[in-house]
Protein backbone atom coordinates (compact mmCIF):
# COMPACT_ATOMS: atom_id res chain seq x y z
CA UNK A 1 0.00 0.00 0.00
CA UNK A 2 1.12 3.57 -0.48
CA UNK A 3 1.79 5.19 2.45
CA UNK A 4 1.72 8.65 1.33
CA UNK A 5 0.87 10.14 -2.00
CA UNK A 6 4.02 12.02 -2.72
CA UNK A 7 5.62 8.92 -2.18
CA UNK A 8 3.74 7.11 -4.61
CA UNK A 9 4.36 9.85 -7.23
CA UNK A 10 7.95 10.17 -6.83
CA UNK A 11 7.98 6.01 -7.03
CA UNK A 12 5.38 6.39 -10.28
CA UNK A 13 7.90 8.57 -12.08
CA UNK A 14 10.68 6.96 -11.70
CA UNK A 15 9.22 3.20 -12.21
CA UNK A 16 8.30 5.01 -15.42
CA UNK A 17 11.90 5.59 -15.89
CA UNK A 18 13.21 2.22 -14.97
CA UNK A 19 11.00 0.67 -17.54
CA UNK A 20 12.33 2.44 -20.43
CA UNK A 21 15.61 2.24 -19.44
CA UNK A 22 15.25 -1.41 -19.26
CA UNK A 23 13.55 -1.30 -22.63
CA UNK A 24 16.99 0.00 -24.28
CA UNK A 25 19.35 -1.77 -22.01
CA UNK A 26 18.51 -4.91 -23.22
CA UNK A 27 18.38 -3.96 -26.89
CA UNK A 28 22.15 -2.09 -25.95
CA UNK A 29 23.39 -5.50 -24.40
CA UNK A 30 22.39 -7.57 -26.83
CA UNK A 31 23.47 -4.99 -30.41
CA UNK A 32 26.81 -5.09 -28.38
CA UNK A 33 26.67 -8.67 -28.79
CA UNK A 34 26.72 -8.51 -32.51
CA UNK A 35 30.85 -7.54 -31.96
CA UNK A 36 31.91 -9.97 -29.29
CA UNK A 37 32.95 -13.42 -30.20
CA UNK A 38 30.49 -16.55 -30.24
CA UNK A 39 29.94 -17.18 -26.55
CA UNK A 40 31.44 -20.12 -25.75
CA UNK A 41 29.22 -23.32 -24.38
CA UNK A 42 30.86 -23.02 -20.73
CA UNK A 43 30.87 -19.53 -20.67
CA UNK A 44 27.10 -18.54 -22.00
CA UNK A 45 25.55 -19.39 -19.18
CA UNK A 46 27.75 -16.22 -16.70
CA UNK A 47 27.48 -14.33 -19.65
CA UNK A 48 23.42 -14.77 -19.97
CA UNK A 49 22.85 -13.68 -16.76
CA UNK A 50 25.67 -10.94 -16.82
CA UNK A 51 23.99 -8.81 -20.02
CA UNK A 52 22.04 -5.81 -18.34
CA UNK A 53 18.06 -5.93 -18.93
CA UNK A 54 17.28 -9.08 -19.87
CA UNK A 55 14.05 -11.06 -18.61
CA UNK A 56 14.87 -14.48 -16.63
CA UNK A 57 13.05 -16.19 -19.34
CA UNK A 58 15.38 -14.35 -21.93
CA UNK A 59 18.51 -15.09 -19.96
CA UNK A 60 17.22 -18.75 -20.14
CA UNK A 61 16.77 -18.75 -23.87
CA UNK A 62 20.19 -16.82 -24.14
CA UNK A 63 21.71 -19.64 -21.96
CA UNK A 64 20.17 -22.68 -24.25
CA UNK A 65 20.86 -21.06 -27.53
CA UNK A 66 24.08 -19.08 -27.07
CA UNK A 67 25.09 -19.59 -30.23
CA UNK A 68 22.29 -17.21 -31.73
CA UNK A 69 22.80 -14.86 -29.66
CA UNK A 70 25.70 -12.78 -31.89
CA UNK A 71 23.01 -12.88 -34.48
CA UNK A 72 20.87 -11.42 -32.06
CA UNK A 73 23.32 -8.86 -31.51
CA UNK A 74 23.69 -8.16 -35.52
CA UNK A 75 19.80 -7.83 -36.21
CA UNK A 76 19.07 -5.49 -33.74
CA UNK A 77 22.66 -3.65 -34.60
CA UNK A 78 21.29 -3.50 -38.02
CA UNK A 79 17.72 -2.78 -37.68
CA UNK A 80 18.74 0.36 -35.17
CA UNK A 81 20.95 1.57 -38.17
CA UNK A 82 18.38 1.20 -40.37
CA UNK A 83 15.77 3.22 -38.53
CA UNK A 84 18.07 5.84 -38.12
CA UNK A 85 18.78 5.83 -41.92
CA UNK A 86 14.79 6.14 -42.56
CA UNK A 87 13.99 9.03 -39.94
CA UNK A 88 17.16 10.85 -40.83
CA UNK A 89 15.23 13.88 -41.79
CA UNK A 90 13.00 13.84 -39.16
CA UNK A 91 12.96 15.73 -35.75
CA UNK A 92 12.88 12.05 -34.25
CA UNK A 93 15.93 10.74 -35.96
CA UNK A 94 15.98 7.45 -34.19
CA UNK A 95 19.02 8.12 -31.46
CA UNK A 96 19.19 8.30 -27.64
CA UNK A 97 20.87 11.30 -26.11
CA UNK A 98 24.60 11.74 -26.40
CA UNK A 99 26.75 10.19 -23.85
CA UNK A 100 23.66 7.57 -22.14
CA UNK A 101 25.63 4.67 -23.18
CA UNK A 102 22.74 2.62 -24.85
CA UNK A 103 22.28 2.17 -28.37
CA UNK A 104 19.23 2.57 -29.79
CA UNK A 105 15.99 4.56 -29.13
CA UNK A 106 14.10 5.04 -25.72
CA UNK A 107 10.58 4.98 -25.62
CA UNK A 108 8.88 6.21 -22.19
CA UNK A 109 5.53 6.80 -24.15
CA UNK A 110 3.84 4.04 -26.80
CA UNK A 111 4.46 6.60 -29.92
CA UNK A 112 4.35 5.44 -33.53
CA UNK A 113 8.23 6.03 -32.99
CA UNK A 114 8.10 3.35 -30.52
CA UNK A 115 5.87 0.82 -32.94
CA UNK A 116 8.19 1.46 -35.63
CA UNK A 117 11.11 0.99 -33.36
CA UNK A 118 9.88 -2.23 -31.83
CA UNK A 119 8.75 -3.63 -35.51
CA UNK A 120 12.20 -3.27 -37.04
CA UNK A 121 13.66 -4.60 -34.12
CA UNK A 122 11.77 -7.37 -34.18
CA UNK A 123 11.97 -7.97 -37.84
CA UNK A 124 16.01 -7.37 -37.92
CA UNK A 125 16.21 -9.92 -35.19
CA UNK A 126 14.33 -12.58 -38.02
CA UNK A 127 15.98 -11.62 -40.68
CA UNK A 128 19.56 -12.34 -39.40
CA UNK A 129 18.99 -15.23 -37.72
CA UNK A 130 17.22 -16.75 -40.68
CA UNK A 131 20.31 -15.52 -42.99
CA UNK A 132 22.53 -17.57 -40.81
CA UNK A 133 20.55 -20.56 -40.81
CA UNK A 134 21.13 -20.93 -44.62
CA UNK A 135 24.66 -20.42 -44.05
CA UNK A 136 24.54 -23.29 -41.87
CA UNK A 137 25.70 -20.77 -38.97
CA UNK A 138 23.45 -22.40 -36.28
CA UNK A 139 23.14 -25.54 -34.73
CA UNK A 140 19.86 -25.94 -34.69
CA UNK A 141 17.99 -24.51 -37.94
CA UNK A 142 19.47 -25.30 -41.56
CA UNK A 143 18.10 -24.09 -44.91
CA UNK A 144 14.20 -23.26 -45.65
CA UNK A 145 12.27 -26.42 -45.56
CA UNK A 146 9.63 -24.51 -47.39
CA UNK A 147 7.57 -26.14 -49.71
CA UNK A 148 8.11 -24.74 -54.07
CA UNK A 149 5.93 -21.85 -54.14
CA UNK A 150 3.32 -21.45 -56.94
CA UNK A 151 4.71 -18.81 -58.75
CA UNK A 152 7.98 -20.57 -59.59
CA UNK A 153 7.91 -21.95 -62.86
CA UNK A 154 7.81 -25.80 -63.82
CA UNK A 155 11.17 -25.98 -65.65
CA UNK A 156 12.99 -24.51 -62.83
CA UNK A 157 14.45 -26.64 -60.07
CA UNK A 158 13.19 -25.75 -56.63
CA UNK A 159 15.84 -26.73 -53.88
CA UNK A 160 18.46 -23.89 -53.81
CA UNK A 161 19.17 -23.10 -49.83
CA UNK A 162 16.97 -21.00 -48.74
CA UNK A 163 16.57 -18.39 -46.22
CA UNK A 164 14.86 -20.10 -42.88
CA UNK A 165 12.15 -16.89 -42.40
CA UNK A 166 10.11 -19.19 -40.33
CA UNK A 167 13.53 -20.33 -37.89
CA UNK A 168 14.00 -17.17 -37.51
CA UNK A 169 10.53 -15.33 -36.84
CA UNK A 170 9.70 -17.88 -34.59
CA UNK A 171 13.00 -17.77 -32.75
CA UNK A 172 12.36 -13.41 -32.67
CA UNK A 173 8.95 -14.13 -31.23
CA UNK A 174 10.00 -16.79 -28.71
CA UNK A 175 13.47 -14.35 -27.48
CA UNK A 176 11.76 -10.79 -28.00
CA UNK A 177 8.00 -11.29 -26.94
CA UNK A 178 8.54 -13.39 -23.89
CA UNK A 179 9.45 -10.32 -21.91
CA UNK A 180 6.44 -8.61 -22.50
CA UNK A 181 4.49 -11.80 -21.06
CA UNK A 182 6.87 -12.03 -18.00
CA UNK A 183 5.25 -10.80 -14.53
CA UNK A 184 9.02 -9.29 -13.29
CA UNK A 185 9.26 -7.38 -16.06
CA UNK A 186 5.61 -6.42 -17.62
CA UNK A 187 4.93 -2.78 -16.15
CA UNK A 188 2.25 -3.33 -13.50
CA UNK A 189 -0.22 -1.23 -14.16
CA UNK A 190 0.47 -1.25 -18.17
CA UNK A 191 -0.84 -4.37 -19.94
CA UNK A 192 -1.69 -2.18 -22.68
CA UNK A 193 1.65 -1.09 -23.90
CA UNK A 194 2.74 -4.94 -23.21
CA UNK A 195 0.15 -5.97 -26.19
CA UNK A 196 0.85 -3.17 -28.39
CA UNK A 197 4.71 -3.91 -28.24
CA UNK A 198 3.73 -7.70 -29.19
CA UNK A 199 1.63 -6.77 -31.66
CA UNK A 200 3.89 -4.27 -33.64
CA UNK A 201 6.81 -6.59 -32.99
CA UNK A 202 4.48 -9.55 -35.00
CA UNK A 203 3.53 -6.76 -37.44
CA UNK A 204 7.55 -6.52 -38.08
CA UNK A 205 8.02 -10.48 -38.48
CA UNK A 206 4.84 -10.31 -40.91
CA UNK A 207 6.19 -7.91 -43.03
CA UNK A 208 9.65 -9.66 -43.50
CA UNK A 209 7.82 -13.22 -44.48
CA UNK A 210 5.55 -11.20 -46.64
CA UNK A 211 8.90 -9.87 -48.43
CA UNK A 212 10.93 -13.00 -48.56
CA UNK A 213 10.01 -14.32 -52.10
CA UNK A 214 11.67 -16.64 -55.01
CA UNK A 215 14.70 -15.77 -56.19
CA UNK A 216 16.28 -17.65 -59.40
CA UNK A 217 19.09 -17.75 -61.52
CA UNK A 218 20.44 -19.75 -64.60
CA UNK A 219 23.38 -21.84 -64.91
CA UNK A 220 25.04 -23.10 -68.07
CA UNK A 221 27.96 -22.78 -70.00
CA UNK A 222 28.37 -18.95 -71.60
CA UNK A 223 25.10 -17.69 -70.35
CA UNK A 224 22.78 -20.45 -71.89
CA UNK A 225 20.12 -21.17 -69.18
CA UNK A 226 19.99 -24.82 -69.10
CA UNK A 227 19.92 -25.21 -64.97
CA UNK A 228 17.43 -22.63 -63.45
CA UNK A 229 17.33 -23.15 -59.50
CA UNK A 230 15.33 -21.22 -57.37
CA UNK A 231 14.94 -20.79 -53.68
CA UNK A 232 13.47 -18.31 -51.24
CA UNK A 233 15.40 -15.08 -50.26
CA UNK A 234 14.96 -12.59 -47.35
CA UNK A 235 14.41 -8.85 -48.75
CA UNK A 236 17.20 -6.39 -47.61
CA UNK A 237 16.49 -4.31 -44.53
CA UNK A 238 16.22 -1.34 -46.17
CA UNK A 239 13.26 -2.80 -48.15
CA UNK A 240 11.91 -3.89 -44.87
CA UNK A 241 12.86 -0.12 -43.59
CA UNK A 242 11.29 1.53 -46.16
CA UNK A 243 7.58 -0.44 -45.72
CA UNK A 244 7.80 0.05 -41.88
CA UNK A 245 8.18 3.76 -42.62
CA UNK A 246 4.87 3.39 -44.75
CA UNK A 247 3.02 1.40 -41.91
CA UNK A 248 4.55 4.49 -39.54
CA UNK A 249 2.78 7.30 -41.25
CA UNK A 250 -0.64 4.96 -41.56
CA UNK A 251 -0.36 3.59 -37.89
CA UNK A 252 -3.98 3.31 -36.15
CA UNK A 253 -4.51 4.58 -33.23
CA UNK A 254 -5.81 1.96 -30.52
CA UNK A 255 -6.52 1.94 -26.76
CA UNK A 256 -7.11 -0.85 -24.34
CA UNK A 257 -10.96 -1.82 -23.73
CA UNK A 258 -12.11 -2.99 -20.31
CA UNK A 259 -11.96 -6.73 -21.57
CA UNK A 260 -8.46 -6.34 -21.40
CA UNK A 261 -8.19 -6.26 -25.44
CA UNK A 262 -6.46 -3.63 -27.88
CA UNK A 263 -9.25 -1.69 -29.85
CA UNK A 264 -9.12 0.47 -32.63
CA UNK A 265 -9.99 4.41 -32.00
CA UNK A 266 -11.63 5.59 -35.75
CA UNK A 267 -13.95 8.45 -35.52
CA UNK A 268 -15.25 7.60 -32.43
CA UNK A 269 -15.88 3.80 -33.69
CA UNK A 270 -14.35 1.39 -31.97
CA UNK A 271 -13.27 -1.75 -33.52
CA UNK A 272 -11.65 -4.82 -31.69
CA UNK A 273 -8.10 -5.38 -33.47
CA UNK A 274 -7.76 -8.87 -34.71
CA UNK A 275 -5.11 -11.23 -33.63
CA UNK A 276 -4.10 -9.57 -30.11
CA UNK A 277 -3.59 -12.49 -27.90
CA UNK A 278 -6.94 -11.34 -25.56
CA UNK A 279 -8.83 -13.15 -22.60
CA UNK A 280 -11.78 -14.45 -25.58
CA UNK A 281 -10.61 -15.95 -28.19
CA UNK A 282 -13.36 -14.56 -30.14
CA UNK A 283 -12.10 -11.57 -30.07
CA UNK A 284 -8.98 -12.39 -32.30
CA UNK A 285 -10.97 -13.20 -35.45
CA UNK A 286 -12.94 -10.20 -35.12
CA UNK A 287 -12.83 -7.75 -37.73
CA UNK A 288 -10.17 -4.96 -37.45
CA UNK A 289 -6.57 -3.37 -38.28
CA UNK A 290 -4.63 -6.21 -40.74
CA UNK A 291 -2.30 -7.50 -39.00
CA UNK A 292 0.66 -5.93 -40.14
CA UNK A 293 -0.26 -2.56 -39.50
CA UNK A 294 1.28 -0.88 -36.49
CA UNK A 295 -0.44 0.32 -33.85
CA UNK A 296 0.46 3.21 -31.28
CA UNK A 297 -1.72 4.39 -27.89
CA UNK A 298 0.24 7.79 -27.35
CA UNK A 299 0.73 11.00 -29.04
CA UNK A 300 4.10 11.69 -29.88
CA UNK A 301 6.01 14.56 -27.98
CA UNK A 302 7.06 17.01 -30.59
CA UNK A 303 10.85 16.20 -30.37
CA UNK A 304 12.04 19.75 -30.60
CA UNK A 305 14.06 19.81 -27.07
CA UNK A 306 16.55 17.33 -26.07
CA UNK A 307 14.92 15.63 -22.70
CA UNK A 308 16.88 13.10 -21.34
CA UNK A 309 14.03 11.50 -19.34
CA UNK A 310 12.08 11.09 -22.64
CA UNK A 311 14.98 9.98 -23.95
CA UNK A 312 14.64 12.75 -26.99
CA UNK A 313 17.77 14.87 -28.59
CA UNK A 314 16.26 17.48 -29.84
CA UNK A 315 16.97 19.00 -32.72
CA UNK A 316 19.70 21.72 -32.04
CA UNK A 317 22.48 21.12 -34.37
CA UNK A 318 20.51 19.43 -37.40
CA UNK A 319 21.41 20.44 -40.48
CA UNK A 320 17.96 21.38 -42.05
CA UNK A 321 16.48 22.21 -45.95
CA UNK A 322 16.06 26.42 -46.20
CA UNK A 323 12.93 27.03 -47.89
CA UNK A 324 11.49 22.79 -48.16
CA UNK A 325 7.89 22.54 -46.69
CA UNK A 326 9.26 18.79 -45.90
CA UNK A 327 10.07 17.08 -42.80
CA UNK A 328 13.66 18.46 -43.58
CA UNK A 329 12.93 21.98 -44.31
CA UNK A 330 14.43 24.14 -41.41
CA UNK A 331 10.96 25.45 -40.20
CA UNK A 332 9.69 22.10 -39.32
CA UNK A 333 13.62 20.20 -38.35
CA UNK A 334 14.15 23.52 -35.93
CA UNK A 335 10.92 24.05 -34.36
CA UNK A 336 10.64 27.53 -35.09
CA UNK A 337 13.89 28.50 -33.35
CA UNK A 338 15.31 29.77 -36.59
CA UNK A 339 18.93 28.46 -37.93
CA UNK A 340 22.43 29.49 -38.57
CA UNK A 341 23.67 29.62 -41.92
CA UNK A 342 27.79 28.42 -42.43
CA UNK A 343 29.91 28.02 -45.13
CA UNK A 344 31.54 25.20 -45.70
CA UNK A 345 34.88 25.30 -48.32
CA UNK A 346 36.50 22.42 -49.64
CA UNK A 347 39.72 22.55 -51.59
CA UNK A 348 39.90 20.23 -54.48
CA UNK A 349 42.25 19.93 -57.23
CA UNK A 350 40.65 21.13 -61.07
CA UNK A 351 41.01 22.35 -64.52
CA UNK A 352 43.88 19.45 -64.78
CA UNK A 353 45.96 20.11 -68.20
CA UNK A 354 48.69 17.61 -69.39
CA UNK A 355 51.82 19.45 -70.05
CA UNK A 356 54.66 18.39 -72.58
CA UNK A 357 56.33 15.84 -70.67
CA UNK A 358 55.14 13.92 -68.97
CA UNK A 359 53.18 15.79 -65.77
CA UNK A 360 49.84 16.82 -65.06
CA UNK A 361 49.42 20.01 -63.56
CA UNK A 362 46.06 21.28 -61.97
CA UNK A 363 45.09 24.33 -60.00
CA UNK A 364 43.02 24.55 -56.69
CA UNK A 365 39.46 25.51 -56.73
CA UNK A 366 37.31 26.14 -53.65
CA UNK A 367 33.95 24.67 -53.54
CA UNK A 368 32.02 26.61 -50.48
CA UNK A 369 28.53 25.15 -49.81
CA UNK A 370 26.29 27.01 -47.48
CA UNK A 371 25.11 24.46 -44.52
CA UNK A 372 22.01 25.26 -42.62
CA UNK A 373 22.16 24.09 -38.93
CA UNK A 374 18.98 24.43 -36.61
CA UNK A 375 19.27 26.82 -33.40
C1 LIG B 1 -16.30 -14.26 -25.86
O1 LIG B 1 -17.06 -13.10 -25.69
C2 LIG B 1 -18.32 -13.13 -26.35
C3 LIG B 1 -19.02 -11.77 -26.19
O2 LIG B 1 -18.14 -10.80 -25.66
C4 LIG B 1 -19.17 -14.24 -25.74
O3 LIG B 1 -20.44 -14.31 -26.39
C5 LIG B 1 -18.44 -15.55 -25.90
O4 LIG B 1 -19.15 -16.59 -25.26
C6 LIG B 1 -17.04 -15.46 -25.30
N1 LIG B 1 -16.30 -16.69 -25.66
C7 LIG B 1 -15.54 -17.31 -24.77
C8 LIG B 1 -14.83 -18.52 -25.28
O5 LIG B 1 -15.41 -16.95 -23.61
C1 LIG C 1 20.29 12.77 -34.39
O1 LIG C 1 20.23 14.10 -33.97
C2 LIG C 1 21.14 14.46 -32.95
C3 LIG C 1 20.84 15.88 -32.51
O2 LIG C 1 21.05 16.80 -33.49
C4 LIG C 1 22.57 14.25 -33.46
O3 LIG C 1 23.49 14.58 -32.44
C5 LIG C 1 22.73 12.80 -33.87
O4 LIG C 1 24.00 12.59 -34.43
C6 LIG C 1 21.67 12.41 -34.90
N1 LIG C 1 21.76 10.99 -35.14
C7 LIG C 1 21.93 10.47 -36.34
C8 LIG C 1 22.01 9.01 -36.44
O5 LIG C 1 22.02 11.17 -37.33
C1 LIG D 1 30.79 21.26 -53.99
O1 LIG D 1 30.58 20.45 -52.85
C2 LIG D 1 29.27 19.91 -52.79
C3 LIG D 1 29.09 19.21 -51.47
O2 LIG D 1 30.25 18.51 -51.13
C4 LIG D 1 29.04 19.04 -54.00
O3 LIG D 1 27.72 18.50 -53.97
C5 LIG D 1 29.20 19.84 -55.26
O4 LIG D 1 29.08 19.03 -56.38
C6 LIG D 1 30.58 20.51 -55.27
N1 LIG D 1 30.64 21.41 -56.41
C7 LIG D 1 31.67 21.44 -57.24
C8 LIG D 1 31.62 22.46 -58.32
O5 LIG D 1 32.63 20.69 -57.08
Amino acid sequence: MRRAFGLFLLIGYSNLLVDAIIDVAWWSSVAQLSTSPLLASSAARSQCTHLKGLSPGQSQICELFSDHMPAVGTGAHNAIQECQHQFRSHRWNCSTPFGSGYIGPIHQLGTREAAFTYAILSAGVAHEIGKRCKKGELSSCTCSQEPKPKEVEDDYSWGGCGDNVDYGSRFSRDFIDIREKEESVKRSNDNGRSLMNRRNNEAGRKILKRHTKPKCKCHGVSGACNLKTCWMQLPAIRDIGQHLLDKYRTAKRVQINNRGNLQLLANGNEYPVNRIAGKNGSERKARGVPPTDLVFMDDSPDYCRYDRSLGTVGTEGRHCKRGSSGAEGCDALCCGRGYNTLTLETTAKCKCKFEWCCKVVCQTCVNSTRVDICK
